[in-house]
């Protein structure tokens, strides 16, 4: 049952290229257009939104995180993720014309179900990102996009997040389409970028020993802090919060801009600093993580840097490189999260730890 794997945890992250892949499956018309099956609210009431809140918990939090950068990119649609264990005790502002996106892999957890029950008493649509077909959430949704992870068993989500990722893609890019603020061709060929992301997880999955070789060399370490910027800055949170739960080790995920602001007085000689550099484009992101991760490093960090193939301009600045395919900055999440798990998975199991049941945790939270 766990495919000749050690762990579920373990099995479920060498899934993810076919978790990814069928979770894209049936979601184009013969025509090219994008087709959502459980969709459910018509293009109308999709062009009356004026407001997105995604509401979640845990790592569908920070896929929630990722998804507020390709909405407002693609839509031009304002997006906030909040907690939904605060969001509804802060009396948020809610209509009709906001849609409350809740991301749950189980659809069970209590405290993103009181969320969508409070925004449905405010009229708002709710629509459920999940992975449990029948489940809690998007029974009480008003439209679901199921993603297609399959039975996810390690507590920890692994399969789940990069699914759920998909799933807020392909919303970011049906709202496009129907209030038109992207050309057809470029959604088509966003979806195309999407179907090629099978093939560069699982590249990224044949490299996967020297990420057990690094994991392996930390046995004795106590902290760890991972940095990112745009959508690797989510990544950087999903990566620490991987490691706290699963190998008990201190970990904590910045935004790399945020450093001068405090974190940096952290850094002690030695400290693994995992980096997650953006792709090289046109922008200025990459030339501002770079001149972050010079930063740590002058102050004794061993910088641990996961940076897109043929980028050179990280070289003298990695004392560990960890090469990701080259795909476009908003989909890098995809492929930037699996050696993490990857590290945190062996690290885990090197020290003796349950990764498919760590302590204190419940693969489902129904208490609120
Ligand atoms: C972390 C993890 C949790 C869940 C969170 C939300 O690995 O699994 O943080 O993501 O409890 O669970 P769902 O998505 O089922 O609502």
């Amino acid at each position: 049952e766990k495919d000749g794997h050690d762990w579920f945890m373990r099995k479920e992250i060498f899934e993810q290229p076919r978790a990814v892949a069928d979770s894209l499956l049936g979601r184009r018309t013969p025509a090219g257009l994008l087709h959502l099956d459980e969709m459910r609210l018509s293009d109308d009431e999709l062009r009356d939104v004026t407001k997105i809140i995604i509401i979640a918990c845990g790592t569908s939090f920070y896929a929630g995180m990722v998804a507020k950068y390709a909405i407002e990119h693609w839509t031009r649609t304002p997006v906030e993720v909040e907690l939904a264990s605060e969001f509804r005790y802060r009396d948020p502002i809610l209509d009709y014309s906001t849609l409350v996106v809740a991301i749950s892999q189980s659809g069970e957890t209590a405290d993103t179900l009181q969320a969508i029950r409070h925004a449905r008493t405010q009229r708002s649509k709710v629509l459920a990102i999940c992975n449990t077909n029948g489940s809690t959430i998007p029974r009480e949704s008003d439209a679901v996009i199921y993603t297609h992870a399959g039975p996810e068993i390690g507590v920890a989500s692994t399969k789940g997040f990069l699914t759920q990722l998909v799933a807020c893609y392909l919303l970011a890019l049906y709202v496009a389409q129907v209030k038109g603020t992207r050309y057809g061709d470029e959604i088509t060929e966003i979806v195309h970028q999407l179907e090629e992301m099978p093939d560069h997880i699982a590249t990224v999955l044949e490299s996967a020993e020297q990420v057990y070789e690094l994991a392996r060399s930390h046995l004795d370490t106590r902290s760890v802090l991972f940095l990112g910027r745009h959508a690797g800055y989510p990544v950087a949170l999903e990566g620490a919060l991987k490691l706290k739960e699963l190998a008990y080790i201190h970990a904590e995920g910045f935004a790399a801009g945020e450093l001068k602001h405090g974190p940096i007085a952290l850094i002690e000689e030695g400290m693994p600093v995992l980096c997650v550099v953006p792709p090289q484009g046109r922008d200025q992101l990459h030339e501002k993580m770079i001149s972050g991760i010079q930063e740590v490093r002058a102050r004794g960090a061993r910088t641990i840097c996961l940076a897109e193939e043929g980028d050179t301009k990280i070289e003298p600045y990695a004392d560990v490189l960890i090469r990701l395919p080259k795909v476009p900055v908003l989909l890098q999440p995809l492929v930037a999260i699996v050696p993490l798990q990857l590290f945190a998975c062996e690290l885990a199991t090197a020290m003796g730890h349950d990764v498919d049941q760590p302590r204190n945790l419940a693969k489902s939270v129904t208490v609120e």
